[in-house]
C-alpha cells in the first residue's frame, strides 16, 4: 500500500510537469471522490490496527504534497494567462492619435447668437413660439383679416383653414402680450415660411427674428435709439440708420428701416447696389387694435416692434449673394465662416 501511495505521488508530480497537463482533471483523477487517492483510502480495512495509522499519515502527506504542487501550477498558468492577455492587450498611448476634424457653427446661428447677445445687453429676453401656428396669431390678431391684401405678400403652407406655417415670427408678439403683461421687452429667432420659389434672393424657409417692447410711455425713439444701437454693434460704429415710411397692419406708424452700408460707408458700390443704404428690417410703433387683441389697454400702454431677416442680415453682413448657400451645405462654403 506505501508502494501505491508512493507511486500516485510520483504519477502526479510527473504529470504536473508536464506542458499539457489539464490540472483540473488531474485533481478530479488523484484527489477527488472517485480518484485514486480515495481509493486507496478505502482499502485500509484490510490492513493490521498497527499498520493503520502508519499509512494514514502517509495517505495525508501524499494528499498535501499533491495538492501544494497542483496550486503552484495554477497559479503559474494564472499568471501566465494574465501576461499573455497584457501582451496581447499591448496599447501604445504615444502613438499619434486618428485626428477629429472638429465643425463649428453654421453662419446663421452664428449670426443669430450675435444678435441674441446684442439685444440681451440691452435687457430683452428671449422668446419662443411655435412654427406651425394659426391663422389667428399669424394673421388675424396683428390686424390682418381674411381677404387683406396683405396676406397676398406672405402666403405660406396650410395645414388646414385655420392651421399655417408661420409667415413670420410676428405671431409670437401676440403670444407673449396675451401671457405676460407689461413692461415686455422680448426677442424671437425662429423659422418661417412662404410659398416663395427658391432663387438667389428667395426660399421658402428663412430666418426672422423679432422685436418687441411694450410699457408705459415707449416712443418713436425709444425704436429708433434700439435699433441704432443695435446697428452699431452689428455692422460697426460708424453705421447709420435710416427709416422710410411704410405700411405694416399691425404697426402705426410704421418704417423700413436701412443702415449705412458697411462696405463703401454710403458712397454706393457693389454690395448696397450704388444706394450706399441696405434694408435690414421693418418696424413700427404697435397698432393699438393689436395691444386690445391681447387684453393690453392702448390707452395706459405703448409700444414698438420691429422685425428683420436673419438671413439678409448675415448676407449684407458677410457680402453673401445667394441665399441657397445656407442651406446646401456645400463645406466650400461653410469653411469660409
Ligand atoms: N413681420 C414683417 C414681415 O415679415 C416684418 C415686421 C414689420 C415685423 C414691422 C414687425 C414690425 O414687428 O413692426 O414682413
Amino acid at each position: 500500500m506505501k508502494e501505491k501511495l508512493q507511486q500516485i505521488k510520483e504519477a502526479a508530480l510527473s504529470e504536473l510537469k508536464a506542458a499539457d497537463c489539464d490540472t483540473e482533471a488531474l485533481r478530479v483523477r488523484y484527489l477527488g471522490k472517485k480518484g485514486e487517492l480515495t481509493a486507496v483510502l478505502r482499502g485500509m480495512g484490510a490492513l493490521t490496527p498497527e499498520e493503520r495509522p502508519v499509512v494514514g499519515q502517509m495517505a495525508n502527506e501524499v494528499r498535501a504534497e499533491i495538492e501544494a504542487a497542483l496550486a503552484v501550477r495554477v497559479a503559474e498558468e494564472k499568471e501566465k494567462a494574465l501576461n499573455d492577455r497584457l501582451a496581447r492587450e499591448k496599447l501604445d498611448v504615444t502613438m499619434p492619435g486618428t485626428p477629429s476634424r472638429m465643425g463649428h457653427q453654421h453662419p446663421l446661428t452664428r449670426a443669430q447668437r450675435e444678435m441674441e447677445e446684442i439685444f440681451i445687453g440691452m435687457g430683452f429676453e428671449i422668446a419662443e413660439g411655435p412654427e406651425v401656428e394659426y391663422d389667428y396669431y399669424n394673421f388675424k390678431a396683428l390686424n390682418i383679416p381674411e381677404n387683406h391684401p396683405a396676406r397676398d405678400t406672405q402666403d405660406t403652407f396650410y395645414i388646414t383653414d385655420n392651421i399655417l406655417l408661420r409667415s413670420q415670427t410676428s405671431p409670437v408678439q401676440v403670444r407673449v402680450m396675451e401671457k405676460q403683461s407689461p413692461p415686455i421687452r422680448v426677442i424671437s429667432p425662429g423659422r418661417v415660411y412662404r410659398s416663395d420659389a427658391l432663387d438667389a434672393t428667395h426660399s421658402p424657409l428663412f430666418h426672422q427674428m423679432e422685436g418687441l417692447v411694450v410699457d408705459k410711455g415707449i416712443t418713436m425713439s425709444d425704436l429708433k435709439g434700439t435699433l441704432e444701437t443695435f446697428a452699431k454693434k452689428m455692422f460697426g460704429e460708424e453705421t447709420k440708420i435710416r427709416f422710410r415710411p411704410h405700411h405694416f397692419p399691425f404697426t402705426e406708424p410704421s418704417a423700413e428701416v436701412d443702415v449705412s452700408c458697411f462696405v463703401c460707408g454710403g458712397k454706393g458700390c457693389r454690395v448696397c447696389k450704388g444706394e450706399g443704404w441696405i434694408e435690414i428690417l421693418g418696424a413700427g410703433m404697435v397698432h393699438p387694435f393689436v395691444l386690445e387683441n391681447c387684453g393690453i389697454d392702448p390707452e395706459v400702454y405703448s409700444g414698438f416692434a420691429f422685425g428683420m431677416g436673419l438671413e439678409r442680415v448675415t448676407m449684407t453682413r458677410y457680402g453673401i449673394d445667394d441665399i441657397r448657400l445656407f442651406y446646401e451645405n456645400d463645406e466650400r462654403f461653410l469653411k469660409q465662416f
